[in-house]
């Protein structure tokens, strides 16, 4: 490990500073100097973007652990699915996935299209603000059957949308009164959730599955709760973000082009941005040797640039997708048995609610899109936009 390339740094901070200052910056900086290195934070970090090194970083569950990673720094995420290892998060995956696939997605189209009718906006709106309240929307809608009250979700979700340190400090009495809520929603739950799915109540996890599929109450309560979190700045900012390209790109604004849109839009700002893991035993990846305890790091954001596999990466061109997508190349949702969860519904939330501006007259105003990375990769925002509804909607 030692001797890999570093982009410059401070000889007594390292890269420290930096990291705080402008992480992007510094990650691209570091990619400029090999395809694997290294940066001083708090401790040593070994980054790759390769292909090769996303395969052994993502596929080997053993050796590449969740427990002691980057993720552990917030307590929104240092819990549930999220911070489990193998071999109780293949269990636990299996039961998750059981709800969350393309499948009963599909069944939620309704609830999410009627929030977003309630939520339309009129003439001119800043993007981010509004997708920060529809997506909340949404997810309250599918997980909890819109019971949770809409000022305690936009509590106890707000410190995600603020600069770091706001999402990695501990708020107790903030997650007990969010976790009273889900328990209250989870002990009575609204027919055709996920919250009623996830304890059975519904029958939705159909027969042979129901005693794998349905969790305990704390579990389902601990799970919904890390959902909510994972699923709502990641969610939030792509939209903004969609939104924001749709309104300078009316070619691409009809609803069948829209997955196109999404993908591109994932690609060239991949909310999560960079992923983490701890090695559990010395291994060589890529030619470099990692003893166990490394940190290591794998970024969609420094993959989806990397001109080798995305000729003229920083061009919004959906039209790329038709040629298909290089493997271990395009990880908005990360990939394999870890991948994200929650990507069928997070497409499927993008998809109902870009589908409106499809028609009508969009425009973008102007704003400030520049990258801003904290927990999650957003604009900086705000992004002014005007939307005139078609005859008919008005
Ligand atoms: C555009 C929106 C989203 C993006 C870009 C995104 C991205 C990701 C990525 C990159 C990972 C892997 C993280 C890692 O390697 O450590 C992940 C994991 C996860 N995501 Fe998402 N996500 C999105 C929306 C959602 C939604 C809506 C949910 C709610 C169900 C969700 C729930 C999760 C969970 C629970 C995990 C952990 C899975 C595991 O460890 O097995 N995400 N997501």
């Amino acid at each position: 490990m030692n001797g890999l390339p570093q982009p410059p740094g401070n000889r007594l901070v390292g890269h420290l500073w930096r990291w705080t200052t402008d992480p992007v910056g510094l990650l691209e900086a570091g990619a400029g100097t090999g395809e694997v290195f290294q940066l001083r934070l708090w401790r040593p970090v070994v980054v790759g973007y390769r292909p090769d090194w996303n395969r052994a970083v993502l596929s080997d569950l053993e050796t590449f652990r969740n427990a002691g990673s980057l993720s552990d720094l917030t307590p929104y995420l240092a819990a549930g699915v999220v911070h489990s290892d193998v071999p109780a998060h293949d269990q636990r995956r299996r039961a998750l996935n059981l709800h969350l696939h393309a499948g009963r997605v599909q069944e939620w189209t309704g609830r999410l299209r009627e929030v977003v009718a309630r939520q339309l906006p009129r003439g001119r709106f800043e993007a981010v603000a509004w997708a920060e309240r529809v997506v909340r929307g949404m997810l309250n809608a599918v997980l909890f059957g819109d019971a949770v009250p809409e000022r305690l979700l936009a509590r106890f979700l707000a410190p995600l949308q603020r600069s770091i340190p706001a999402p990695l400090l501990p708020r107790p009495r903030l997650f007990r009164r969010m976790e009273a809520a889900i328990g209250a929603v989870v002990a009575d739950p609204v027919p055709g959730t996920l919250a009623a799915a996830l304890v059975g109540v519904d029958g939705s996890a159909g027969a042979g599955e129901a005693s794998d599929a349905a969790l305990g109450t704390a579990d389902a309560v601990e799970e919904l709760r890390v959902m909510l979190a994972a699923g709502y700045d990641t969610t939030t900012y792509t939209l903004a973000w969609a939104l924001w390209y749709l309104a300078a790109a009316p070619r691409w604004r009809a609803p069948d082009l829209l997955p196109a849109v999404i993908d591109e839009v994932t690609r060239l700002y991949p909310a999560g941005w960079i992923g983490s893991r701890v090695v559990s035993r010395d291994v060589q990846v890529c030619g470099v040797e990692l003893p166990t305890g490394t940190l290591v790091v794998y970024s969609p954001y420094l993959t989806h640039r990397d001109p080798r596999l995305w000729p003229e990466p920083l061009c919004f061109r959906p039209e790329r997708f038709a040629a298909g997508r290089p493997a271990w190349g395009f990880i908005p949702f990360a990939a394999g048995r870890r991948s994200c969860l929650g990507a069928c519904l997070a497409r499927a939330v993008l998809r109902v609610a870009l589908e409106p501006f499809c028609a009508g007259e969009l425009v973008r105003v102007g704003g400030d899109a520049t990258l801003k990375a904290g927990v999650t990769l957003r604009p900086r925002g705000p992004l002014w936009i005007s939307w005139t509804p078609p005859q008919g909607l008005t």
